[in-house]
């Protein structure tokens, strides 16, 4: 009888050892099949290979989860990517400068046009074409104002502009163009009194036109004070690049 009490304590002991360390191993983890990529049973980002029935833990890389759509495939994904229900639980973040997780695509905290795109924890900068913003949810490059989280820059970048009242401008009607205060690259389109910022393409400037609200893109050469809007940037290179 003592004996069996004994061994009761000794497993209840090794169920609240593991129910406290939450980094739930599940050593005793059967595999499905004799091989394979099974999820782990809570945690979205860790997975086992299975070898002749042999499990294996394995974790992906910080900020990626593990697909279990097709058990034959290693599949380590974007978390934003992944179907975690019913596995919630994740390794703790590791973070590098610009990256909260060593992988995944993130938002620049300060500027609302930049995104990071963090793999391994290195950091590449992407900038959307001015007056767009990185789109938190769809995670493209958006109109600012469909972007909630960038109103305060929104509003910053807009507080030195507004548009004609309506009628005002007779040569253009409800539509008009306005160069931006700060930037050779950018100007206001207003709409029946609502102003929205454009970019010109890269390699262009926003060019007043000869009426007021008139406007287009140009060679900087043609802009008096925006001559030296790329300085020494070679065009040719970040056409190529696919950065316009
Ligand atoms: C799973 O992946 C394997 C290997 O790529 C492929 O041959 C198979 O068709 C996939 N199965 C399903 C159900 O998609």
């Amino acid at each position: 009888m003592r004996y069996l009490v004994a061994i009761f304590l000794f497993i209840a002991a090794t169920v609240s050892a593991q129910e406290e360390g939450n980094d739930i191993y599940y050593d005793d983890f059967i595999c499905p099949h004799d091989f394979g990529f099974f999820p782990h049973p809570i945690q979205c980002d860790a997975y086992y290979r299975c070898e002749n029935g042999e499990p294996q833990f394995k974790l992906c890389g910080n900020g990626l989860a593990f697909d279990d759509r097709n058990d034959t495939k290693e599949d380590c994904n974007y978390l934003f990517a992944v179907d975690c229900e019913g596995r919630p639980e994740l390794e703790p973040a590791i973070s590098t400068t610009n990256c909260p997780n060593l992988y995944g695509i993130f938002p620049d905290p300060v500027n609302c046009a930049v995104f990071w795109s963090c793999w391994d924890g290195e950091a590449s900068r992407y900038e959307c074409t001015p007056g767009l913003a990185y789109d938190r949810v769809s995670r493209v490059c958006n109109w600012m104002d469909n972007i909630p989280e960038c109103k305060a820059q929104r509003d910053a970048m807009q507080q030195n502009f507004a548009c004609p009242a309506p009628g005002e401008l007779a040569a253009t009607g409800s539509f008009s163009r306005h160069p931006h205060p700060d930037d050779c690259r950018q100007y206001f389109v207003c709409l029946d009194g609502a102003a929205r910022e454009y970019g010109c393409p890269i390699g262009t400037v926003f060019q007043i036109g000869n009426i007021d609200g008139l406007g287009q893109c140009s060679d900087p050469e043609l802009v008096p004070g925006c001559e030296d809007y790329y300085g020494d940037l070679d065009l040719r290179v970040l056409r190529g690049l696919g950065l316009k």
